[in-house]
């Protein structure tokens, strides 16, 4: 726990970090899934894209889960109690890349909104340290985001 901000600080911006926790985990899953299972004339390229991006997302799991840590509270236990929190869609089967791009596109600006509310809830209690780690998350998403768009752009 930190020495300047209250208990009701470290409760309120844990429990924001532990939603954006569960997105990010199933948003993580979704591009390591999309990776595997993608085919068409594109395969190679979104196969390497998909890649660099569930590689920064499962790094920033773990950021996020030990900023959780360092606040004074505990990560959820297990995937049931973590996805429980979770806002965004699984995926469904028999995609298309270009639907996979789509979902991928839609679900990153959806995370880095939520980035930037967590990010929102932080400031407002003066934790800097978890708004500035949320700012970086939603640098990385919308700069993937715009990258699924260009790859759609015919
Ligand atoms: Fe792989």
């Amino acid at each position: 726990m930190t020495t300047y901000l209250s208990s009701e600080a470290h409760q309120k911006v844990a429990l924001a970090l532990k939603d954006y926790l569960a997105d990010a985990t199933l948003v993580y899953f979704k591009t390591h899934t999309f990776h595997w299972n993608v085919e068409g004339p594109h395969f190679y390229s979104l196969h390497l894209m998909f890649e660099k991006f569930y590689e920064t997302i499962w790094e920033s799991l773990d950021e996020i889960a030990e900023r959780v840590r360092a606040l004074g509270e505990k990560t959820p236990p297990n995937l049931e109690a973590l996805l429980k929190m979770a806002s965004l869609k699984e995926s469904v089967t028999n995609l298309d890349a270009p639907k996979m791009v789509t979902i991928l596109h839609e679900d990153y600006l959806a995370l880095a909104k939520k980035a930037h509310e967590v990010g929102a809830i932080a400031e407002s209690f003066g934790d800097q340290v978890t708004t500035d780690i949320m700012t970086e998350k939603a640098t990385f998403l919308e700069k993937a985001a715009w990258m699924l768009q260009a790859s759609m752009t015919k």
